[in-house]
């Protein structure tokens, strides 16, 4: 039984859901008798949640696996193992390259974990196709104290928009039974968990014997003790009325949404098949600001994908202008291999790309920084999630609508709700004085 005592350490990059996965497998794991540790120095098996997502990120997990194969060389008994999306993109292009790999695994191979440790090192690389995998019976291991905790609803994505790889690396789309996702908020709000991240690739096509995911959201907050909802990410294909109302009708669903336009351009928004166009959503967001009017709305945009002229970039500053975004994630389009926009040219050129990106970043910030400084003097609501790391006295924590708050000079437990008045704000974080705490 030597395996059962040996101490794993899981790094991870990328999305919510390699969060979620890391702690899938760390949960796995830890049923095993593995040690689930933090200090990567003293471990015996490191393994790598990687993503594929763009080149910066694929770039970022192989950097780090380099550092941790040359620490390999040094101690030739350390395990190294690679998961995730990069596992799966890794199973079919990197084994005769990185030969000291120990381990590959895509993110429906999990449950193969203990058996490929114990087995090392006859049987080292796994890569599955695509399956149905839901992990629905693994307790995942949580591996920060925190006052949130994503709960995967879904996994996969049936989706093919031209840039994305996702599907790709992480299959189908298939949902989760409603009846575990209730179980698994049962048992993270009996642990002290306050706020419940649910996440998928499209959240908005969940669909479980008959349950979709308005009535999802609408169970999940009437369990008992959870003070906020947040998911992510929506699909505005498949954004529907019904969710609005339950946004709105459910004090503890959180009035944000995380609705990617990706273009402003109806041209290039059809050349990425995201089979919806501006004017459709422009619609969502009406009836979004009419049905919530506290709402805040982010987005993620993508400059640069093949074929965007001066004029579709022109359209997408017009449509950051005219919807005022609470906040975006901006990205350089970044050919990946396998989708369907790899087959096409990327003719804007590296330059030119990095200024589209820079002008669309440069112009929501300051909506952002506007946005937020529309707070100042208000009161909010905030739950404490974390302590500074630059003074004991602050703590942070989030508004209902996703801003990050600074309390300053106030030692407030990990997810305690409380009120704050704003006195400060950037692009990036408002400050706040506290108030009073909530029940
Ligand atoms: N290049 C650039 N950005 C991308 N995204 C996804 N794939 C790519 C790519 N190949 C962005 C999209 C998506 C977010 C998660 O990442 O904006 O919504
Ligand atoms: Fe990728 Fe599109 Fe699916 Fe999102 S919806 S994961 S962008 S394919």
């Amino acid at each position: 039984m030597e395996e059962d005592t040996k101490k794993v350490f899981i790094k991870n990059f990328g999305c919510q859901m390699n969060v979620y996965d890391s702690e899938l497998v760390a949960g796995i794991l830890s049923a095993q008798g593995y040690t689930i540790i933090s200090d990567e120095h003293t471990a015996d098996i490191v393994l790598i949640v990687g993503c594929t997502v763009r080149e910066h990120a694929e770039k970022r997990a192989l950097g780090y696996l380099q550092q941790v194969l040359a620490r390999k060389k040094r101690n030739k008994e350390l395990v190294v193992g690679l998961l995730g999306c990069l596992g799966q993109w890794a199973g079919s292009n990197l084994q005769e390259k990185l030969p000291e790999l120990d381990i590959i695994a895509g993110p429906d191979a999990y449950r193969n974990l203990p058996a490929l440790l114990k087995h090392l090192p006859e049987k080292s690389f796994v890569a599955l196709e695509n399956s149905l995998e839901d992990y629905d019976d693994i307790q995942p291991l949580r591996r920060r104290d925190g006052a949130s905790a994503y709960i995967a609803i879904m996994r996969g994505c049936n989706h093919r928009c031209g840039y994305c790889v996702v599907p790709y690396m992480r299959g189908s789309e298939r949902s989760r039974p409603t009846k575990s996702i209730l179980a698994e908020t049962e048992n993270l709000v009996a642990t002290g968990v306050k706020e419940i991240f649910l996440i998928g690739q499209n959240v908005n096509s969940y669909q479980y014997n008959g349950a979709d995911f308005p009535a999802l959201l609408d169970a999940v907050s009437g369990v008992s003790g959870v003070k906020r909802i947040r998911f992510t990410t929506s699909h505005p294909k498949n954004l529907s009325e019904k969710l609005v109302e339950v946004i709105r009708d459910r004090e503890n669903v959180c009035s944000h949404i995380h609705l990617p336009l990706q273009s402003g351009s109806d041209r290039v928004l059809s050349a990425m098949g995201r089979e919806y166009t501006v004017e459709r959503y422009l619609s969502l967001i009406s009836l979004l600001r009419r049905e919530i009017p506290e709402v805040s709305i982010t987005t993620d945009i993508i400059s640069g994908y093949p074929g965007e002229t001066v004029d579709d970039h022109q359209k997408t500053l017009d449509l950051i202008r005219m919807v005022e975004f609470d906040g975006a994630f901006t990205f350089k389009y970044s050919p990946r291999l396998n989708t369907p926009a790899f087959k096409l040219k990327d003719d804007v050129p590296e330059a030119e790309k990095i200024r589209r990106l820079n002008e669309i970043s440069n112009l929501q910030r300051k909506i952002t920084e506007r946005k937020n400084k529309l707070f100042i003097g208000k009161t909010v609501t905030v739950l404490v999630e974390i302590a500074s790391k630059r003074s004991d006295n602050d703590v942070l924590g989030r508004t209902d609508c996703g801003r990050n708050v600074i309390i300053h000079n106030q030692k407030l437990p990990i997810g305690t709700l409380c009120t704050a008045n704003i006195t400060a704000a950037t692009s990036q974080t408002l400050l706040g004085a506290f108030q009073s705490i909530l029940k």
